[in-house]
């Protein structure tokens, strides 16, 4: 299936570490919320320059790892070029497939990634294949603004509910949402 039409753009990638962005999502304080502690390994799932690869390596610590995983090189260079810690391991995978051992992560974070890649229920099973946890941040299809992608591409957080649910994660449930955009968390154990 060819989901490429459906990529951001790299041409766009300084968008995704914008001071704007970074005022809007505040991620380190965006990620507090998340039970992720020293020394665990986390996936970072078309983690794009890394605008929430870097404060992830910062919560795992140096005896964790997070693997920024990405289809597009030059995602994976811009976010080298910022340096980042070794304890981030640059992955180019396209999804669905995540180019990783089964078991190999503790969690699993999906930021704006799920509505450009298809079918979903390979996505979701491969996600658990990979860990036990997983949260997923992404564009509610009725907004209220006009930015992020366009709105039949987006997918509904009932349907992602369902799809995790019916693929090997216990617990599924939406967690926070505001105007514009949703978090689902999901775990494997009740
Ligand atoms: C909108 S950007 C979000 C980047 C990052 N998660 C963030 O929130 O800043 C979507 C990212 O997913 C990547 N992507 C899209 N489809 C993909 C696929 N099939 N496999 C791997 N990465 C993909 C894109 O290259 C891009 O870096």
């Amino acid at each position: 299936m060819n989901t490429e039409a459906h990529r951001f753009d790299p041409v766009h990638l300084d968008r995704l570490l914008s001071p704007q962005r970074q005022a809007r999502w505040a991620p380190k304080d965006f990620l507090s919320r998340f039970d992720i502690g020293a020394g665990q390994r986390v996936v970072d799932l078309g983690c794009g320059p890394g605008f929430w690869t870097l404060p992830l390596a910062e919560k795992v610590g140096a005896g964790g790892t997070v693997y920024a995983l990405d289809v597009s090189q030059d995602m994976l260079n811009a976010l080298a070029n910022r340096q980042p810690p070794e304890t981030v391991r640059l992955l180019r995978s396209e999804l669905p497939a995540i180019n990783l051992p089964d078991k190999s992560a503790d969690w699993l974070w999906a930021a704006f990634v799920l509505h450009e890649v298809t079918p979903l229920d390979v996505q979701v099973r491969e996600m658990r294949r990979v860990g036990q946890r997983a949260a997923i941040l992404d564009w509610r299809p009725d907004a209220q603004g006009e930015a992020g992608p366009p709105r039949a591409e987006r997918l509904w957080p009932e349907e992602v509910i369902k799809v995790l649910k019916a693929n090997g994660f216990q617990q599924a449930s939406q967690t926070w949402q505001d105007d514009d955009n949703y978090l689902i968390e999901a775990s494997a154990s009740a």
